[in-house]
């Protein structure tokens, strides 16, 4: 049985009131869930400190970025090592505003998921097309090579600690969200990827994320191969986000 997640990546988005009531209505309302799905808070990394302090057993945190670095003379960066300190869980690699706005490659983020693994977070490597390529009819052949080049160096035991994140940058923050069909088709076809890689295929949680909502929550999550989702506007109301939280079939 794979574990089913959802998780709230806030973006550049907060504050400290945010986080108060935020975290603290999310976990009230969650609480009632029945722990069917895992539920990943995932704040600016200044915030992480107070999110963690607020989690309780109901909820868990996650960085939304570390550096391909352990330590050391890299002003600014924030270390794997540091977040599993503060008491994260998860950690994103490759969301693709990071691809995007910080010239982050596939080299950078294999690194990154190394440093992850090595400080015991699950990585939540996150993959997508975009609209161009999915036009060219190339999006699988580009979130394969994703997935390939990212997980490069993983093995054995840490497939456990790995889940896939499919977000087609086309929908990200658009409004538009993939079909649960087409959404289905291509975790469908990463889950292959993986399993050619030699992974428990069938053990690894792949999220969709892209404009996911409370109205279009339950009928990807209906689908046999999404195990949950990334979402991004719809966590920063409490309300929404755990109507999706409630979209599990
Ligand atoms: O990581 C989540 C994400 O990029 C999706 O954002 O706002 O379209 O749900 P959003």
């Amino acid at each position: 049985m794979r574990r089913k997640i959802v998780a709230g990546n806030w973006k550049m988005n907060g504050s400290k009131d945010l986080v108060q009531q935020l975290v603290g209505q999310v976990r009230e309302q969650v609480a009632s869930l029945d722990a069917r799905a895992e539920v990943v808070i995932i704040p600016p990394a200044l915030y992480v400190d107070s999110v963690v302090a607020l989690c309780g057993s109901e909820l868990v945190a996650g960085v939304q970025n570390v550096s391909q670095w352990q330590s050391g003379a890299y002003t600014g960066e924030v270390s794997s090592d540091m977040a599993k300190d503060l008491g994260c869980q998860y950690a994103l690699v490759g969301h693709s505003e990071r691809r995007q706005l910080f010239g982050e490659s596939d080299e950078v983020v294999a690194r990154k998921i190394e440093q992850v693994l090595a400080s015991g977070l699950t990585a939540v490597l996150c993959v997508g097309e975009t609209l161009e390529e999915r036009e060219a009819g190339s999006a699988e052949r580009v979130v394969a090579s994703q997935v390939q080049q990212g997980l490069a160096s993983v093995a054995g035991e840490q497939w456990s600690k790995i889940v896939v994140a499919y977000e087609p940058v086309w929908a990200i923050g658009t409004g538009k969200t993939a079909t649960a069909e087409d959404a289905q088709a291509m975790h469908a076809d990463i889950r292959r990827v993986l399993a050619e890689m030699g992974a428990p295929s069938e053990t690894i949680s792949v999220l969709y994320g892209g404009s996911v909502k409370a109205d279009n929550a339950a009928a990807l999550f209906a689908e046999p191969d999404i195990d949950g989702g990334l979402i991004g506007g719809a966590s920063l109301k409490a309300e929404d986000f755990v109507s999706i939280c409630r979209a599990f079939p």
